[in-house]
């Protein structure tokens, strides 16, 4: 080829280059655009630069210049065409991107709820499993099944709130043992979460209705070393490195029965307003399972003997966290529950 020649086809693909790079309206078109242009294989720019092989060598710096100038041209303008159309792309915003998010409150669970959850994961170590049962009872269940006799105070409709059609809402989870042990061989080893209800006023100490969880343990061979060592160590698990002690008490279900208590740990025992000065926070009511309560159930009291205890994990939460009146634990205000809440 001549180097008019040259010069006039490199003219001609600038100038149907531009008009193509112009005309496309869209990002696909410009795509489409530049590679009929400048693409590697088949683009005009590049027949261009391969034709300049076939120019006389003394001709050859002018055809070359006129080639560069063509395709610096042209990516130019696919350059600026490019960014015009992603521009134009982007979506319209008027919010402020960077401006911090508005933190929103996810909720969490209930002090007490972790509490009963804590005390589920160190007993499943213990190898205990998970026993429910109805919160509306039977007054046998509740009671009579229980070694209380017909004249106890706790049967009174001041202390127990009595269903219209029969039965009682539950005064503790303890009826659960009797029907774990009804339906279950022993060796038994369960855990016994669940609200129990009282015929209490609302007060800074009391509620109507709380939350318990009962521990029932029943085999061949079973003393009162298991429950002082195995309540040691939940002790020991839950409060730290707390010491224990275990007063003489009375249960009609139990026999001998005992209250755990554990070394205030909010001032380590030399007394406090948490355990109202007495260095020791009252944590649980336990004995071995009286041998009435054995064969109310259908156990044979001369194989098997048992331990069981119970237990308010709101009391564990309140003495943890300090709070002077458990009415919040029931108010469900998201500002005080924010605070003590994980
Ligand atoms: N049920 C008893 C209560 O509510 C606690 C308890 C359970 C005591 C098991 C001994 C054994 O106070």
């Amino acid at each position: 080829m001549n180097l008019q020649d040259y010069i006039a086809q490199a003219h001609e693909v600038e100038h149907e280059g531009v008009a193509a790079l112009q005309s496309a309206a869209d990002l696909d078109a410009l795509e489409a655009a530049r590679i009929a242009t400048l693409g590697d294989r088949h683009g005009r720019v590049k027949a261009l630069q391969e034709a300049l092989r076939s120019i006389a060598k003394e001709d050859k710096p002018a055809a070359g210049k006129r080639f560069n100038e063509a395709r610096q041209k042209l990516e130019a303008l696919h350059a600026e065409r490019k960014a015009a159309l992603d521009r134009a792309h982007a979506p319209t915003t008027t919010e402020d991107l960077s401006l911090p998010a508005r933190r929103t409150w996810r909720g969490a669970k209930h002090p007490v709820t972790l509490v009963i959850e804590e005390i589920e994961e160190i007993f499943r170590e213990l190898g205990f499993t998970i026993a429910q049962g109805p919160e509306a009872e039977t007054e046998w269940y509740n009671f009579g099944s229980l070694n209380f006799p017909p004249n106890h105070p706790a049967l009174d409709a001041h202390d127990t709130l009595y269903l219209e059609k029969g039965g009682v809402l539950r005064t503790h989870t303890s009826p659960v043992q009797v029907r774990t042990l009804q339906k279950y061989e022993p060796p038994i080893r369960v855990l016994i979460p669940g609200n129990v209800y009282r015929r209490d006023f609302f007060d800074a100490s009391h509620a109507p209705m709380f939350a318990q969880v009962e521990g029932l343990c029943v085999d061949e061979g079973i003393s009162f070393v298991d429950l002082k060592s195995t309540l040691n160590r939940f002790a020991e698990r839950i409060f730290g490195a707390s010491r224990t002690r275990f007063r003489p008490s009375f249960f009609p279900f139990t026999e001998p029965s005992a209250e755990m208590d554990v070394q205030c740990g909010i001032c380590g025992g030399s007394g406090c307003p948490a355990c109202k000065g007495t260095g020791w926070i009252e944590i649980l009511g336990s004995g071995m399972v009286h041998p009435k309560v054995l064969e109310a159930a259908g156990i044979d009291s001369e194989r098997y003997t048992g331990w069981a205890f119970g237990m308010g994990p709101g009391r564990i939460a309140i003495s943890r966290s300090g709070i002077p009146d458990i009415r919040i634990l029931y108010d469900s205000d998201v500002r005080f529950l924010e605070q003590i809440s994980e």
